[in-house]
């Protein structure tokens, strides 16, 4: 695929150059084969395959297994893989006490971040990096564990007991499982609810180089374990510029509450003095349709008919935000399209499920495009530490008054 004009600044260093690119507006800080994204076209790409078809054709847990290995599953080496996953989905069950630890209000990404590191507090088969079967193991146990300690999260926050995985359901109905199910009661999952899951986990399994994804890697760089790193991920994925942005979104649109409301935040949208922002509005790469939110909106259609809510409130207000920002002059010159948090929020409010864990869904299903760069980092005999420079704007040399004259 053809893409944009290349400058390899690497040689210059050695002559005491460097580039100044606060945000990376246009750094490579890597070389990476598994995701492709052409923002001016909407083009999401995992080895080579379009999001969308991704997304139709195939589920999460073959995802995993394409951006791990390059390749889609045969359907023998899809069994196997499957049966790695559902080996692993159980935590240690003195990670229970870990949780008990947190106040119960706590937000679940703030235990997220505590618990996914403490992984490696339990885990120390899977720390050694050098170790190939190491790295392996880490890599399963991540995308195994992950909805488990979720679903943990949100059952203490709402005082339920945890709910052991069920390996005899897919990597979706087990997470409704855990997060729905309570003891002694029958809980059946719902196909297109299960189907809708699956899908959120596939759009959002990987998008390249966005800042959790290299937060991962600047971890990892330094050689620290894959449980930590993906703790770093986590903590950078909470703030509402990222992942924390489908909770925000939410937010947003209960703030507004009714479609004659629109036009005042639609005026602060575009007040330069005023702070706020559309959530779910706009994206640093994609200046055009995020191709994943076209996949989202369907999915959040069908969602809505199986649940029949025809005219929930929230739904109305998001679906003329859309028109008016699709419309507005300001939005379209400065190409602000609804990313794919802006219906991914609708689906799992209409799901059940509250808006503090909406960033931990995005993490689980984040995790497997973390694993697969940090994985593809570690291979990568040319990987060295991060170690960005800085343009200093600070004092010159100046020296110390003593204390007693100052
Ligand atoms: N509402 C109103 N104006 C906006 C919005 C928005 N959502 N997003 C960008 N703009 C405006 C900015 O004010 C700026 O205007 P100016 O040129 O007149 O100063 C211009 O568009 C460019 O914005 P930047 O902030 O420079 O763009 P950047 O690429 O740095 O930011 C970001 C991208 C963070 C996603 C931004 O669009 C935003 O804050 N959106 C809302 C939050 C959101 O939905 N985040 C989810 C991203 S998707 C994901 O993480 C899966």
């Amino acid at each position: 695929t053809e893409g944009p004009e290349v400058i390899d600044v690497r040689a210059l260093a050695a002559h005491g150059f460097f580039t100044f690119d606060p945000g990376f507006l246009s750094t490579a800080s890597c070389e990476s084969k598994i995701t492709y994204i052409d923002g001016d076209e909407g083009i999401l790409l995992h080895r080579g395959y379009p999001i969308a078809e991704l997304a139709i054709e195939t589920d999460y847990l073959q995802v995993c297994y394409l951006l791990l290995s390059g390749e889609l599953p045969t359907q023998e080496q899809y069994q196997q893989f499957r049966a790695h996953v559902t080996r692993h989905t159980m935590v240690h069950e003195q990670m229970t006490s870990l949780f008990k630890a947190f106040r119960r209000d706590s937000h679940p990404m703030a235990v997220m971040c505590g618990v996914a590191g403490a992984l490696s507090a339990f885990y120390h088969d899977s720390l050694d990096i050098n170790n190939p079967k190491h790295r392996e193991i880490a890599a399963f146990r991540l995308i195994s564990k992950m909805p488990t300690l979720a679903a943990m999260s949100y059952k203490y926050s709402i005082g339920q007991p945890f709910m052991y995985p069920r390996n005899d359901l897919s990597y979706a109905g087990n997470f409704l499982h855990m997060m729905f199910a309570v003891p002694c009661e029958e809980y059946k999952v719902n196909p297109v609810i299960e189907r809708a899951m699956d899908r959120i986990f596939i759009l959002h399994a990987d998008h390249e180089q966005n800042a959790s994804t290299s937060s991962m890697r600047m971890a990892g760089s330094s050689g620290a374990n894959p449980f930590a790193c993906i703790a770093a991920g986590i903590a950078s994925l909470w703030g509402p510029a990222h992942g924390g942005a489908n909770e925000a979104c939410l937010k947003m649109l209960e703030e507004i509450g009714s479609v004659d409301r629109i036009p005042h935040f639609i005026a602060r949208a575009k007040d330069k003095n005023d702070p706020f922002r559309l959530m779910g509005f706009g994206h640093r790469v994609y200046k055009n349709y995020d191709p994943r939110a076209t996949v989202m909106r369907d999915t959040c259609h069908e969602v809505l008919h199986e649940l029949n809510v025809s005219d929930h409130p929230l739904l109305d207000v998001a679906m003329e935000l859309e028109r008016i920002a699709l419309s507005d002059p300001y939005f379209v010159e400065k190409k602000l399209y609804p990313n794919v948090d802006f219906y991914s929020g609708i689906i799992l409010k209409a799901i059940g499920i509250p808006t503090s864990m909406f960033t931990v869904i995005f993490a689980l299903s984040r995790t497997i495009g973390w694993i697969s760069h940090w994985l593809e980092m570690q291979s990568d005999p040319a990987s060295r530490i991060s170690r960005p420079r800085q343009l200093y704007t600070g004092a010159p040399t100046r020296h110390v008054t003593p204390f007693e004259q100052r």
